[in-house]
C-alpha cells in the first residue's frame, strides 16, 4: 500500500486500543487531495468524483477512459467552497457508463491515475459491499479500513458519525484528514477507489438533534448524495435499492420524511434487495430501548419496513455490534426484518445489553467491526469482521422465492411464514419468544472486551 502519510502515534494506553493514530500531518500545500467517489444516480451507469483543492488549483476538469484503453475523454464539473475553510470541493458526475465497467481517470493538473468500477447490471454474480458507522472519533485506527478494503467491496455504506465534527468550524480539518485517509486506505486489491454512500448522524450536526441542514455544514457540502434532503434513495438498476434516512438530526422522523419513506418503499415493492440505513437504532444494543429517538423510529418507520418487507435495516450510533432476530410487528417473527448494527467502525466499543435477556438481540458484542454484505441472485449473506479480519458472526440469509415475492405485493397479515433453514432464527424464536418485549431500561450488558465502556454521551 502506498504510504504518503506522516502520522503521530498516540500511546495506545491512553486510548485503550491499539494502533490508534491521530491524523495530524500537514495537508498538501497545493494541488489535488482527498479524491473520493460517491453516487447521485444509478451506480450501474454513473460515478461521481469529488476532490479537494486550494482555490489557486481549482480546475473542475478530469479526463477518463475505460481501463485498458487510451480513449481519454474530458469531463467538466463544478466546484463550491468548503465551509469554514480555504478549500474547494470539485464534483464531476460521469454518466452513460457501462455497467460493471472498469475505468481510469486523472484530475486536471494531477499526474496520478485513479480507477473505479461501476456496479454490475444485475446480481448474477456475487456483489459485496461493506457497512459501518461511527468512524473517526478518538483516533484513526487504520486496521478496520484495511480489513474492509481487503474484501474488495464495490462500495461502503456509512451510517453517520463519520468524523465527529459536530458542525464546529474548527473541526473542518478532521474531514480533510479523514478523506485523505479514505483515499489512502480504501482501495481494492486491484487498485480501485471504493465509493462511499453516506448517511447523517448526530455528530455531523451542531446540536445533534432537531436541527436544520444549515447546522450540518460539512455533511451537506462534501457529498453529492443524499443532497439537500437528508434522506434519499439510490436505485441500482432494478435489483437493489438503498434508502438512507435522517434519524431526527436535521429533519423530523415523522411527517414529511415518513411520508416520503412510504412512497419510496411502495414504489420499490418489486425490487429484490431493499436496504435501509440510518443512524439512531430502533433496537439499541447499548442505550435504553425507550430512550432518545428510538421510540419515534419504531413508531414511524418500522411499520413501513414491515409493510413493505425491507430486507435488511442497518443501524448505528450505539458503538457496538448487534444482530437482531427477524422482527415484525414488534416481536420475533420468522418472516420479519433483520436489523444489523450498531456502529463501531472506528470508535471505542461500549458495553452491550445481554442477548439472553434482551428479546430483540440475537447477538451483541462490544467490538469494532464492519459488516460485509454479499448479494447474489436473490440471496443475501452478512459477515461481521473485526479489526483483525476475523469473521466473528455471520448470517447465511437465504430469503427469497415465492413467499417473499408474495408478501411484497400483499401486507404480511395473510401470508404464511416462510420455512427457514436458519438454526439461529429457530433458536431465537424458541428461546426469546418467552421474554419478548422485556423492557430495557439500563445497559445491563456483560462486557466482552476489557476496552468496553458505557456511553458517556450521545
Ligand atoms: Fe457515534
Ligand atoms: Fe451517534
Amino acid at each position: 500500500m502506498r504510504c504518503r502519510w506522516l502520522v503521530v502515534l498516540v500511546p495506545s494506553v491512553i486510548l485503550g486500543q491499539g494502533c490508534h493514530v491521530a491524523l495530524t500531518r500537514d495537508l498538501p500545500p497545493s494541488g489535488t487531495q482527498a479524491v473520493y467517489l460517491s453516487w447521485q444516480r444509478d451506480p450501474t451507469t454513473t460515478m461521481t468524483v469529488h476532490w479537494l483543492t486550494r482555490p489557486e488549483h481549482g480546475s473542475d476538469a478530469l479526463t477518463w477512459t475505460p481501463r485498458g484503453e487510451e480513449s481519454w475523454q474530458r469531463a467538466l464539473g463544478a466546484h463550491r467552497p468548503v465551509p469554514h475553510s480555504d478549500h474547494l470541493l470539485h464534483t464531476v458526475e460521469l454518466t452513460e457508463l457501462t455497467p460493471g465497467g472498469d475505468y481510469r481517470f486523472r484530475i486536471a493538473g494531477d499526474r496520478r491515475d485513479y480507477a473505479f468500477r461501476t456496479m454490475p447490471a444485475d446480481a448474477g454474480e456475487p456483489i459485496t459491499f461493506v457497512v459501518g458507522g461511527d468512524l473517526y472519533r478518538e483516533g484513526f485506527d487504520q486496521r478496520m479500513y484495511v480489513q474492509a478494503a481487503r474484501r474488495d467491496p464495490m462500495f461502503a455504506l456509512i451510517g453517520g458519525d463519520i468524523v465527529y465534527d459536530n458542525g464546529e468550524p474548527a473541526r473542518v480539518s478532521r474531514w480533510f484528514h479523514w478523506l485523505n485517509a479514505w483515499e489512502e486506505f480504501m482501495v481494492t486489491s486491484d487498485g480501485r477507489l471504493i465509493p462511499m454512500i453516506v448517511t447523517i448522524g448526530n455528530h455531523e450536526v451542531r446540536g445533534e438533534y432537531d436541527r436544520t441542514p444549515a447546522e450540518a455544514p460539512f455533511f451537506y457540502s462534501l457529498f453529492a448524495w443524499p443532497g439537500e434532503q437528508g434522506c434519499g434513495v439510490l436505485d441500482f438498476g432494478g435489483y437493489m435499492s438503498i434508502v438512507a434516512l435522517d434519524s431526527g438530526h436535521t429533519h423530523p422522523i415523522g411527517g414529511a420524511q415518513t411520508e416520503w419513506l412510504q412512497r419510496t418503499l411502495a414504489d420499490r415493492s418489486d425490487v429484490e434487495h431493499v436496504f435501509a440505513v440510518y443512524h439512531v437504532p430502533a433496537y439499541p444494543s447499548v442505550r435504553a430501548f425507550d430512550g432518545g429517538k428510538s421510540p419515534l423510529i419504531r413508531q414511524h418507520w418500522v411499520p413501513l419496513f414491515d409493510r413493505w418487507s425491507v430486507d435488511v435495516v442497518y443501524e448505528n450510533h450505539d458503538h457496538a455490534y448487534k444482530r437482531t432476530p427477524l422482527i415484525r410487528g414488534g416481536q420475533v417473527d420468522r418472516g420479519g426484518i433483520l436489523y444489523l448494527g450498531d456502529g463501531a467502525w472506528g470508535v471505542a466499543p461500549r458495553n452491550v445489553h445481554d442477548p439472553r435477556t434482551t428479546w430483540y438481540l440475537e447477538r451483541a458484542e462490544s467490538v469494532k467491526h464492519v459488516i460485509v454484505t454479499t448479494i447474489h441472485g436473490r440471496t443475501r449473506r452478512h459477515e461481521a469482521v473485526n479489526e483483525l479480519g476475523e469473521v466473528f458472526d455471520s448470517y447465511p440469509e437465504t430469503r427469497g422465492g415465492t413467499v417473499e415475492r408474495a408478501k411484497r405485493v400483499r401486507p404480511w397479515a395473510g401470508v404464511a411464514p416462510r420455512a427457514t433453514k436458519l438454526r439461529s432464527v429457530d433458536r431465537a424464536t424458541q428461546t426469546q419468544s418467552a421474554i419478548r418485549r422485556t423492557p430495557v431500561t439500563t445497559a445491563p450488558g456483560r462486557p466482552s472486551s476489557s476496552t468496553a465502556r458505557n456511553p458517556a454521551g450521545p
